[in-house]
């Protein structure tokens, strides 16, 4: 297993597989990772959200935004206290910006999604606002998270 060592500067979750790069997975994209490894996304660790239907809804969104929003699910990405862990990536624009990958921990109810997705469909990390809701939810990037874990 390769792990990758990200400064705290990038604090991004890992590129995608198969050579996935930040062009490859479009530049004008806003990447969304949902962490579904052994506790994030898991009914028995998790129990009362409805898991899968929150990968459904930013599914959904990336299907009806195609070149705006990306979905992708991860491995374990190290937290796992902070079930269910999300990173929002921004897109080149937004990082033109100043935004930063945006750690979320604990999204685990209807209400974070709904904020998540407006973000998301307004620009996500440099582009629009945080909702202030959700920035209660924000938390530091671990200091590394493999490299191989995104599906
Ligand atoms: S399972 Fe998501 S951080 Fe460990």
């Amino acid at each position: 297993m390769t792990v990758l060592e990200l400064s705290s500067q990038d604090a991004s979750p890992p590129a995608a597989r198969s050579g996935d790069s930040a062009r490859a997975n479009g530049d004008g994209c806003v990447r969304v990772v949902l962490c579904r490894g052994c506790c994030c996304g898991s009914a028995a660790k998790i129990p009362g959200t409805d898991h899968d239907g929150q990968l459904a809804r930013l599914r959904r969104l990336a299907q009806e935004r195609p070149g705006q929003v990306q979905v992708r699910t991860a491995e374990c990405l190290g937290p796992c206290e902070q079930a269910n862990v999300v990173v929002v990536r921004p897109s080149v624009a937004g990082r033109r910006r100043g935004g930063r990958p945006v750690w979320l921990g604990l999204v685990r109810d209807e209400a974070a999604i709904d904020l998540l997705e407006s973000w998301l469909a307004a620009g996500g990390p440099g582009l629009a606002s945080l909702p202030a809701a959700l920035s209660l939810q924000v938390f530091p990037a671990p200091k590394s998270v493999g490299s191989d874990r995104v599906r």
